[in-house]
């Protein structure tokens, strides 16, 4: 079940150097918030630590629109405890388990990631981001820890809405854009960044009729607020 790269690489890196035992000792307490020059535009983070960093692994989904080129259809990933690392490892933390799960088998699904590394160590494990239907018929970003850090809190959730949009500082050709956005919905958090963006941007061209694509990333999320800091 652990044999692919991915797996070993995440576990290795946020399970077993850290050895958290719980996701209490996981502390965000002095982590801060980088965000360079070209991403000014995206408004800074409250005041205080943050409530949570994720480091999220998955898939950006598009369709083929009329015009030949891909729209966002959503996204599903797993959110893992960065915060279990030191703060200096996070960036590398992110390089290498972008490095694996791009190398991992296409077959590899995301759905086996998230089965794999919830058996092999719940405690670096603190919910899923996907998408979900909004009132105006369209789709709304949602990160929701009820299934596993904060199973029991049902409002253990938040719905974001978009406050900025920046393209990643570095190749942005791949990698998909930095973003802040705050709460719609959900007491998880009342402010998310999405930064440090590794892949997940599609093809620039399409054909028409052709199949919807999932295209690979990593990112972190850092959240702000909520109800369930510390
Ligand atoms: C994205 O695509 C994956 C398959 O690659 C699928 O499991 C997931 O449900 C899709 N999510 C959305 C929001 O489209
Ligand atoms: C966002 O969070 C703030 C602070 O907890 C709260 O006052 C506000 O009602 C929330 N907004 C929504 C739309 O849930």
């Amino acid at each position: 079940m652990f044999s692919t790269s991915i797996v070993a690489c995440l576990a290795a890196l946020l399970a077993v150097s850290a050895a958290p035992a719980s996701r209490s000792e996981c502390s965000t307490a002095g982590d801060t918030l980088n965000l360079p020059g070209s991403t000014s535009a995206l408004p800074a983070p409250p005041a205080g630590d943050p409530s949570f960093i994720a480091l999220g692994v998955g898939v950006q989904n598009y369709t083929c629109g009329a015009t030949g080129t891909y729209t966002s259809t959503g996204a599903v990933a797993e959110l893992f405890n960065l915060a279990c690392a030191d703060e200096s490892a996070f960036n590398i933390i992110t390089d290498v388990v972008s490095a694996a799960w791009q190398a991992a088998p296409a077959s590899f699904t995301p759905q086996e990631l998230i089965s794999d590394l919830a058996v092999f160590h719940p405690a670096i494990v603190l919910g899923q981001h996907y998408f979900i239907a909004n009132p105006t018929g369209g789709l709304s970003p949602k990160w929701d820890f009820t299934s596993a850090s904060l199973a029991g809190h049902p409002d253990a959730f938040v719905v974001g809405a978009r406050t900025g949009d920046v393209p990643a500082p570095t190749n942005p050709a791949v990698n998909v854009d930095w973003l802040s956005l705050k709460n719609a919905s959900g007491d998880l958090a009342t402010a998310i960044y999405r930064v440090q963006t590794r892949g997940g941007q599609p093809p620039t061209s399409c054909t028409l009729g052709t199949p919807d694509i999932s295209v690979r990333y990593v990112s972190q999320y850092w959240f702000y607020g909520g109800s369930f800091a510390g």
